[in-house]
């Protein structure tokens, strides 16, 4: 087996996206194109890959960099990235990626905007090419082939797989070729040293003055080297994206799929066509998901979990039973959220990066948790905020309460001990320890920490003044 090199062309405007955004940088289920290109490649263990950008280069450039950066298993193929400046073409993308790539090498060219072609289906073309023929992935999707490159095969088919005379660019094509079904995914493989010389053949002589890439199928037909099609079934998979809808509509597909997978596993989704990930949910048994749930980065679910309505999760991990009602936002961030076995969340709360909720904790609506830790039992039911607090078991937390956990400079730590019940519309002023089963009363503002089993107050004394006489309206003449 020869190594791999890849190319991925991502310097192209995209002008059909209308965006100051460069279009591989646009996201499906949550990641860029260019991730899942990226990804793809990187799954094949490819000896390098070369990133050819040009519009939007440094974002493009920077986006590849941390792309690399990141660990992964399986480990990361260097990755270099060259500029094309002017876009003069996919041909003369490749052209400036060529010096790149070693001559003892098969490369693989993908398109950066064609983001869902599996490592599978990469593999059978390579093992199609054999290291010395060009092998292009096609799809035949039986209907007109729009802006797609057209397929030209041979008119005996007696030669297999290796019959492709050219690819026409739909707006070279004559009427017949561009009746063709047929259409080039921008996908190719190609034995370097024979590309390279290809390449250099190249001209712009066509109706975008381009140089195109897919010309390479002609010249290779003369030199004699055989091109191959892997014609696949899954127009999906091979979808490129040049417009808004385009991405919407392919969105939509991977959302139904990734929907599909996990109704099949015995995940009960409401509704398939409602439903968001952007990123990887693991689910347990018996795990229900109603309606607009959108999740992303990494999310667990283990068995039994209800998730109601409406709910963002991103980042977490939710025990056995937990049970997050509509309109709740979670998101762990870089640290996590971990909500216990039992827990009941919502209607509208917010966990937010290092909430840990024991088991069954019950945080209500309107209470927002970060970077703290309830035990088991604890409640927090209606308007509050934790930050920055340890909670002990069976805490009862009223409403409107809060600990003030930043000075204006620092954040400091709240350590309310097991048994406590804090009344409403409390301020706890960080740092501070309220003492197990203390209680502190509603509307006090503690400064101090409080002994343990003691009443607490600290607000101002009720007085009641007797008959007391409210001011009149004075009468203006
Ligand atoms: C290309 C193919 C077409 C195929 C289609 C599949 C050519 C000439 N045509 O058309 O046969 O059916 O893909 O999606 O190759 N790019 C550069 N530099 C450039 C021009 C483009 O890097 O100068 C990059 C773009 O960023 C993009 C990719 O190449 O990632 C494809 O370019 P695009 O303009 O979308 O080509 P299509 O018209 O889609
Ligand atoms: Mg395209």
């Amino acid at each position: 087996m020869n190594p791999i090199d890849v190319v991925i062309m991502a310097a192209g405007k995209g002008t059909r996206m209308k965006s100051r955004l460069p279009k591989v940088l646009h996201r499906l289920a949550g990641r860029p194109l260019l991730a899942h290109v990226l990804d793809g490649a990187a799954a094949l263990g490819v000896r390098s890959m070369v990133v050819v950008t040009g519009h939007g280069a440094a974002e493009v450039e920077a986006f590849c960099a941390s792309w690399a950066a990141a660990p992964r298993d399986g480990g990361t193929p260097s990755v270099r990235t060259v500029r094309q400046e002017p876009q003069l073409g996919t041909g003369h993308a490749v052209q400036q990626a060529a010096p790149a790539l070693p001559d003892d090498g098969v490369t693989l060219i993908l398109n950066g905007d064609v983001p869902l072609v599996r490592a599978d289906t990469l593999q059978r073309l390579i093992a199609l090419g054999a290291g010395r023929r060009l092998a292009l992935l096609t799809v035949d999707s039986g209907r007109d082939a729009g802006a797609y490159g057209r397929i030209v095969r041979a008119a005996a088919e007696d030669d297999g797989d290796v019959h492709v005379r050219a690819i026409v660019e739909a707006r070279d094509a004559s009427p017949d070729e561009r009746a063709i079904t047929e259409w080039y995914s921008g996908v190719m493989v190609a034995p370097t040293r024979l590309l390279k010389r290809h390449l250099a053949q190249l001209d712009n002589r066509n109706a975008q003055q381009e140089y195109y890439l897919t010309d390479v199928v002609r010249h290779a037909v003369v030199d004699g080297t055989q091109v191959a099609a892997l014609r696949i079934e899954d127009e999906v998979e091979v979808a490129g994206v040049n417009s808004p809808l385009q991405l919407a509509e392919l969105e939509r597909e991977v959302q139904r799929r990734a929907a599909v997978r996990l109704l099949e596993a015995g995940v009960r989704l409401a509704d398939p066509a409602r439903f968001d990930l952007r990123g990887d949910l693991a689910c347990g048994q018996d795990v229900e998901i109603d309606v607009g749930c959108v999740f992303e980065g990494s999310v667990t679910l283990a068995d039994g979990v209800r998730i109601g309505p409406h709910c963002v999760i991103a980042n977490a991990r939710i025990e056995a039973g937990a049970v997050i009602h509509a309109f709740t936002h979670i998101d762990g961030g870089g640290q996590g959220v971990l909500v216990g076995p039992g827990a009941l969340v919502g209607p509208y709360a917010r966990l937010r990066p290092g909430a840990e909720l024991g088991p069954e904790v019950h945080i209500g609506n309107f209470v927002e948790v970060k970077n703290s830790t309830l035990a088991a039992g604890a409640k927090a039911n209606h308007l509050a905020y934790l930050g920055d607090a340890s909670v002990g078991e069976r805490v009862n937390y009223g409403a409107g309460s809060i600990t003030a956990n930043y000075d204006g400079a620092n954040k400091h730590r709240t350590v309310i001990e097991a048994d406590v019940h804090v009344g409403s519309n409390c301020v706890l002023v960080a740092p501070l320890t309220i003492g197990a089963g203390g209680t502190v009363g509603g509307g006090s503002t503690l400064t101090k920490s409080t002994p343990p089993g003691a009443l607490s107050v600290a607000r101002g004394k009720q007085t009641s003044i007797a008959g007391w006489q409210r001011p009149v309206k004075q009468k203006t003449s």
